[in-house]
């Protein structure tokens, strides 16, 4: 028997609709983001591409509630996230931005912050399995401050996966490491991606990239959304 790729194996988990935000501004009303609609079954990684300013930033806001939408909505598991507690669902849905904002202390600390504000304290065993994953064994001790770039992202990457989060936001994860951290922290998130099955919306601006992460390409000019497709569609024309 054939097993194919079926919404019911592959549940949406994430999904915009019609997604925007506007602000009023001195000079009226100004539109961020308008219209962004997608939908990701478990296990997909949606890359955003566009240029600086598009609004890619404000979509992974939206997408964690950091922003409030001024219009349209975003389901989780099918729910309205606007039902969901805020705290809830950012552990559900993580997030790694550009630069590592860790706070001072060891890596442990770091990564034993966020299951700590929902009553569940890592054991030593735990936090050391996490390190493990993004190949950082042995530095639960270490001082965040002595880190190098592509170490600390590494250890903001296992403080994301802490919380078990269904879906992974990655804010241009790799765009502020040098050549080689880039490849490595580029590899360890399409494994972590891959191995967990997590639902990610990836923001890049590098179209190599995108193309050996993507299962969606959405490009975001302007704050509305261009195109959506599969790689081989947006990525080779
Ligand atoms: N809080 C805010 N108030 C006003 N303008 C904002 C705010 N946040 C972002 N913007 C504007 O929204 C646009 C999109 O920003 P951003 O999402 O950071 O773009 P990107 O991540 O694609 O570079 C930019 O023009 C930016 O100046
Ligand atoms: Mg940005």
């Amino acid at each position: 028997m054939l097993y194919c790729k079926s919404s019911i194996m592959n549940p949406i988990v994430l999904e915009s609709v019609q997604l925007s935000r506007a602000l009023d501004g001195p000079n009226g009303r100004k539109s961020l983001l308008s219209d962004i609609s997608f939908r990701l079954e478990r296990g997909q990684v949606l890359v955003v591409l566009g240029p600086s300013g598009a609004g890619k930033s404000t979509l992974l806001r939206l997408l964690n509630r950091l922003d409030e939408p001024t219009g349209g909505q975003v389901l989780l598991d099918g729910r309205n996230y606007l039902e969901i507690d805020p705290r809830e669902l950012r552990r559900r849905v993580g997030m790694v931005m550009q630069r590592a904002y860790l706070f001072p202390g060891t890596a442990a600390m770091n990564i034993g912050y966020g299951p700590a504000q929902h009553g569940m304290a890592l054991t030593d065993a735990q936090i050391g399995e996490l390190l493990e994953q993004v190949g950082m064994q042995g530095y639960a001790d270490r001082n965040v401050a002595t880190l190098s770039g592509g170490e600390a992202q590494r250890i903001s990457i296992a403080r994301a996966l802490a919380n078990g989060p269904e879906v992974l936001l990655l804010d241009e994860p790799t765009s502020a490491l040098d050549d080689a951290s880039k490849q490595g922290v580029e590899r360890l998130l399409a494994t972590i991606v891959r191995e967990r099955h997590a639902t990610c919306v990836w923001v890049t601006h590098d179209v190599a990239q995108a193309a050996r992460v993507a299962d969606l390409v959405l490009r975001v000019e302007a704050g509305a959304a261009v195109a959506l497709g599969t790689p081989q569609e947006l990525l080779h024309a």
